[in-house]
């Protein structure tokens, strides 16, 4: 078994939904086996392995508990992780962890699930190597956090947020918006962030930031194997003090067919950097937009107030939510709204269908943004004051949680001895 080395502890009763300020990275491609005494338990971990955090992870459940894994593990090799359920007395958990130490490969992290709140459980536990306790009943994300908890490294820390920008439609300001964002976190925020332009043959954020980089992220999607964090920082084209670009090439000599996860090294390797990442995602359907989406830890989807927006919105949006049960819901905002003698559909009726209120009403507003677009320019570098930079601003909050209060959440990385011992005391 693997040493204790980052064991955590925390009370069973978990939210079901990640905080802003708690990043879950995701999993690798580990195996994982449960073994449960209790159906609870076992759907809990069931939906777990539905999560995107663990859809490379390779989760296998059975019942049986303790025992059923000392059966198992006499004649096979242990998976990456073992998920023991156990209702039993704390001695019995002990001699059956100590029987099942005989077969353990080394690297095997063991997590168990138990009943008991007994410090002396815990102590012997971590003696013997165990990874991580939960109390039972256990929470769908306390499970996700647990196995990712296992292989997330300390020192990839701080770790950034992915914030996706999609347009509901072509031409609805998606870009506009996402650029006016990272500038408006940049500046008023002073966040590090970094916009990425993922519409690689048509991308507009150069033009928008007055940036004619030589290299972007074609550079970096085409050499997979050289992707590390060095190698990402020289693609980034510096806007301001606190924001870069990763551009597009805006060529149509190469084609852009790519893999569901072919920008997904790239991601990660900009937030261990970056504290937002911003992605100007493309008005498309394809494997890596749809990845690109669900993996984010926010979505804003811009939408133009008409009947096919309106329709596209509440199918990415019903989309997102399904395939994201344990995370913040999708956001949407209205743009171009107020286009002189156009029949719009209102604000109020995207927020029946959507059951959500828009984030931000951006009003139609031809002079202001044209001249942007233009010169190269952010509308708060034009007018500092307009109406539409303040919403950018307020969209940055948002999108950051700096406009909501912060919610306490107590000590969830301490280390289990560190809890013991306060527990204790
Ligand atoms: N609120 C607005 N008022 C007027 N024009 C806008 C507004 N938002 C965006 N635009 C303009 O709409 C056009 C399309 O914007 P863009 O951001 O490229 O859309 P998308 O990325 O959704 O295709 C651009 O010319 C942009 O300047
Ligand atoms: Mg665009």
């Amino acid at each position: 078994m693997k040493p204790a080395n980052q064991a955590t502890w925390e009370d069973s009763a978990s939210t079901d939904v990640v905080s802003r300020e708690e990043h879950i990275a995701p999993a690798p491609r580990v195996s994982v086996q449960a073994f449960c005494e209790t159906v609870e338990t076992a759907a809990a971990i069931q939906a777990a392995g539905q999560d995107r955090r663990l859809a490379k992870a390779h989760l296998r459940i059975q019942m049986g508990g303790l025992t059923a894994a000392v059966e198992a593990y006499q004649s096979s090799p242990t998976p990456n992780v073992i998920i023991l359920e156990s209702e039993n007395r704390s001695d019995e958990i002990l001699a059956g962890l100590d029987r099942l130490a005989t077969f353990c490969d080394p690297g095997t992290r063991v997590v168990i699930i138990g009943r008991l709140n007994d410090v002396m459980l815990y102590r012997e536990l971590v003696r013997r190597g165990v990874s991580d306790y939960l109390i039972s009943p256990i929470g769908t994300l306390q499970v996700v956090r647990a196995i990712c908890g296992l292989f997330s490294a300390p020192d990839a820390k701080p770790v950034g947020r992915i914030i996706a920008v999609i347009g509901a439609k072509g031409g609805v300001g998606a870009s506009t918006v996402a650029h006016n964002v990272g500038f408006a976190l940049a500046r008023d925020l002073m966040l590090d962030s970094v916009v990425t332009d993922l519409d690689l043959a048509f991308g507009t954020a150069g033009l928008d930031f007055n940036q004619d980089p030589p290299q972007g992220i074609a550079e970096a999607v085409f050499s997979p194997d050289r992707i590390d964090t060095a190698f990402i920082d020289r693609l980034l084209a510096k806007c301001t003090e606190h924001l870069s670009l990763l551009a597009a090439p805006a060529t149509l000599e190469r084609v852009y067919d790519f893999g569901a996860d072919a920008f997904d090294a790239i991601f990660d390797s900009l937030r261990t950097t970056m504290p937002c990442v911003v992605l100007d995602v493309p008005h498309q359907w394809t494997g890596w937009s749809k990845q690109t989406l669900i993996g984010a830890d926010d979505i804003l989807i811009v939408a133009a107030p008409d009947l096919a927006n309106l329709r596209n919105t509440k199918n990415l949006y019903d989309l997102l939510k399904a395939t994201r049960p344990n995370d913040r819901r999708p956001l949407y905002c209205l743009n171009q709204v107020g286009v002189p003698k156009r029949p719009e559909i209102k604000a109020s009726d995207f927020a029946k269908a959507l059951e959500a209120e828009p984030v931000a009403i951006i009003p139609f507003e031809p002079q202001v943004f044209g001249a942007a677009a233009n010169n190269g320019q952010m509308i708060a570098e034009i007018s500092s004051n307009h109406r539409a930079a303040e919403m950018f601003r307020e969209l940055a909050q948002r999108l950051t949680g700096r406009a909501e209060p912060k919610k306490q959440r107590s000590g969830l990385l301490l280390p289990l001895i560190d809890k013991l011992l306060q527990r204790q005391a």
